[in-house]
Parts: C-alpha cells; structure tokens; sequence
C-alpha cells in the first residue's frame, strides 16, 4: 500500500524555531520524507516551510485560502496564487474548523476551489458530519450536500478528505465500518456529481494516531490521511507516514 497520501495539519500551532527544528527531524526519517506527504502549517510558516523542504520530498501544503482571485483591497486574506508563488502544492479548503468559526458556507468553499485550481494547485476538500447529525441519521445527506462544491471540478484535479467532526482531537476514532461506507459512499456520489467515470481520492481525519493508522490506511478506498494532533511529533507522524 505504499504511495498513499499523508499530510500533516498543524493548524494554529508551533512558532519558528521550533518548527523549523520539527521539520529538521522529520526531513531525516525516511518514513516521513518520502513522496506523498505534505506539512500544512500556519499561514506565517509557509514560506519558510517551503524553504526547509527544499530538496525534499515533502510537500508544502496550506490551511486555507482567499476566495477572492485578484490582488487588491482584501485585508488578511492570501491568495491561492501566492500561495503557488511561494511553492505550495495542496490547500485544505472548508476545513470543519474553518466552516465552525468562519461560517464557510458552499458558496464561499465554491469560490476557493475554482481560485486553487486557477492557481494550479490541489484543493483538499474536507467534509464531515457533526455528531448530532450522525445520531439523527443525516450524516449521508450533509456529506452529500457538502460534496456538491466539486460539480463541474476534474476528480484527478482534487481530494476529498473525510474528516467526522466529532471524531477531530476528540480521540474519538470512527469504526473501520463507518470510515470503509463512508468513502466508497463519497467515491460513488463523486462520479455523479462530477459526471464522470474516474474516482477521486478520498483521505480519512479525526484522531489517526500510530496505533490506528495500519488499519485506517488498510481500508481500499482510504487513499491517505489527514493528520492533526500527530503530525506534530515525529515519531507518531512518521509511525501513519510508514503505515501509508
Ligand atoms: O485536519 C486534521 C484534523 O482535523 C484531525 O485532527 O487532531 O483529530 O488528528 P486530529
């Protein structure tokens, strides 16, 4: 199963220094520095972060970006094409943490994929059901309305990341059940809204540790993981990095 994708969500964590010595350390596990593996930090970090993987292996990836496309009067956002410019590959787009706390409605997430495709990088669409939603069973229908962004979007052009909201830093892991429906369900319902024949790939979330990511990353249609709270400790990175 080698090749899977991995990236590293560090969200609002981490400082220069420390980082840049993180970095140092993952870049001299082979595990970790291998192709298909990313690092997202905080905006600030970007550009320095493209800088200590230089010659590496691993890919610059980015939390979130504008959902305006041209430069000009847009205070705090940054745009996915200077997010190209200073080397990122793949952006996290409609995080939970960012549709929570920034409202991101589908309108706005429509807007932010086209800009990160404009800009030639890869968005990471990231969907979830909430608990009360999956306890009222209309976990299948949010997915599937969070889904409908990716009409019209080329599938090998895009990621779609599964992330449960209740099983994100809650130490909360799906079953291997709901996560294998789950994506073979995302799959299926993208070939019709992209009306088309190929599958894109889907990456699991939400509490993937060293000692849950073999059997995650076993499951056929998980194509990755996206990775919080471990992807700031080496060995527990590198530990789901081997396992993918
Ligand atoms: O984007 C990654 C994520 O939200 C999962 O976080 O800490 O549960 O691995 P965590």
């Amino acid at each position: 199963m080698a090749g899977k994708l991995v990236i590293g969500n560090w969200k609002m964590n981490g400082r220069r220094v420390a980082s840049e010595t993180l970095v140092a350390a993952m870049l001299a596990d082979p595990r970790i520095n291998r192709p298909n593996v990313g690092m997202a930090p905080p905006a600030p970090y970007l550009a320095l972060l493209a800088g200590w993987l230089e010659g590496s292996h691993v890919a610059v990836c980015a939390q979130d970006a504008s959902r305006f496309a041209k430069d000009g009067a847009f205070t705090g956002d940054v745009s996915a094409a200077m997010l190209a410019d200073i080397g990122c590959q793949y952006v996290l787009v409609g995080h939970s943490e960012r549709r929570q706390y920034h409202g991101e409605s589908n309108e706005v997430l429509r807007a932010k994929l086209a800009n990160v495709l404009e800009a030639g990088l890869v968005p990471v669409l990231c969907v979830g059901e909430t608990l009360t939603e999956r306890e009222e069973g209309r976990h299948r229908d949010v997915i599937r309305h969070q889904l409908s962004v990716l009409e019209g979007v080329d599938p090998r052009r895009c990621v779609v990341a599964y992330e449960p909201v209740w099983a994100i830093g809650t130490g909360k892991v799906a079953s291997l059940e709901q996560i294998a429906q789950m994506h073979a369900d995302i799959k299926s319902w993208c070939l019709q809204i992209q009306k088309t024949d190929v599958t894109i790939r889907t990456l699991y979330g939400g509490s993937v540790k060293a000692d849950n990511a073999e059997a995650i990353l076993s499951i056929d249609d998980v194509d990755g993981a996206l990775v919080g709270g471990a992807s700031l400790e080496v060995e527990s990175f590198a530990m789901i990095c081997m396992a993918a």
